[in-house]
């Protein structure tokens, strides 16, 4: 039916958690990209000037910007030439570590999928939305997408073939997020990563993993506290974030759980157990950024454990 419109919010991601880089990621609840999508009569995608607070200067060419790349998939996916319009409300700053991309091509997929009367599972989006990832970043991992699209914990237990597994939380897991106001492209964020590493790091990050993972499955918080370690990755990026180890230093004397980069970052994240001590820690980390002459925003929230969905806009 031409001209039904939709629209559709999809969260910001942390991904990584600490020891899973490119396995493990999880949704929060603020802040979210918002599509709002229409059926066109004729085929092509269609997308109008960016708007909301980061929408300033972003391409509408569907094939430049994340949501029309994982629409364009969809479509091929499901043999269809139905075109669309859309309008995207780009609430999440780019390079920020938020997981930015991935929340507008989760937002855009899931709305088509939605307009054209689900012909796909939602689970089936997530190789769209990755499509687009490869060209906001030149690599296809699904640590944002999943949870965008999912909600919750997701861990990416393979990719090829995919296979998407989701992990149960505890109820009492609050997330800390400081984003501060400088931009780190994923792109230059992945590049300085090392290609190989020691089979003693490899050994300590896996056995993080799957202890972060028990740790959620059976409420553990202390031992997801000792599993929120990352000796490969964060060691490397760190150093790309200005005042990275005194704002992790700020967010561990303050009681959370434990604290290192969302995504690719700059962003910092933590986890506490309760929403006192992650807004109490979320001041410290911002104070300890002011005092490098940084701004940054904080988000407290919840683990969002819906991901994409329609709402009234
Ligand atoms: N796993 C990806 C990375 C996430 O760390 O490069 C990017 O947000």
């Amino acid at each position: 039916m031409a001209n039904k419109s939709i629209s559709v919010a999809a969260p910001a991601t942390v991904a990584n958690v600490a020891c899973g880089f490119d396995a493990l990621g999880f949704a929060v609840n603020s802040p979210s990209d918002v599509v709002t999508m229409r059926m066109l009569d004729e085929p092509g995608i269609r997308i109008l000037p960016v708007r909301g607070p980061y929408g300033e200067g972003l391409s509408t060419d569907p094939a430049k910007n994340t949501a029309g790349v994982a629409v364009a998939s969809f479509l091929k996916r499901i043999k269809s030439i139905q075109g669309f319009e859309i309008i995207l409300y780009k609430n999440l700053p780019l390079g920020s570590g938020l997981g930015s991309s991935a929340a507008s091509s989760a937002a855009a997929v899931f709305a088509a999928n939605e307009l054209m009367g689900r012909p796909l599972a939602v689970e089936a989006l997530i190789p769209c939305a990755m499509e687009a990832e490869k060209i906001a970043c030149g690599a296809a991992h699904a640590d944002n997408v999943a949870p965008a699209l999912l909600g919750g914990f997701v861990l990416i237990r393979s990719y090829e073939p995919l296979d998407i597994v989701h992990i149960p939380c505890p109820e009492n897991l609050f997330c800390t997020l400081l984003h501060p106001h400088v931009e780190l492209r994923t792109e230059d964020s992945r590049k300085i990563l090392r290609s190989e590493i020691k089979l003693i790091d490899a050994i300590t990050q896996w056995s993080n993993l799957a202890g972060l993972i028990a740790g959620l499955i059976t409420a553990n918080y202390p031992l997801i506290g000792r599993s929120l370690q990352d000796v490969i990755i964060e060691p490397i990026r760190s150093v790309l974030i200005p005042g990275f180890d005194v704002i992790k230093q700020a967010a561990l004397k303050n009681g959370v759980l434990g604290c290192s980069i969302s995504g690719s970052g700059p962003s910092i994240f933590a986890l506490s157990t309760d929403e006192a001590t992650a807004n109490k820690a979320g001041q410290a980390m911002q104070q300890a950024l002011s005092e490098i002459d940084l701004t940054s925003d904080l988000f407290v929230s919840r683990i969002n454990m819906h991901g994409a969905q329609v709402i009234k806009f």
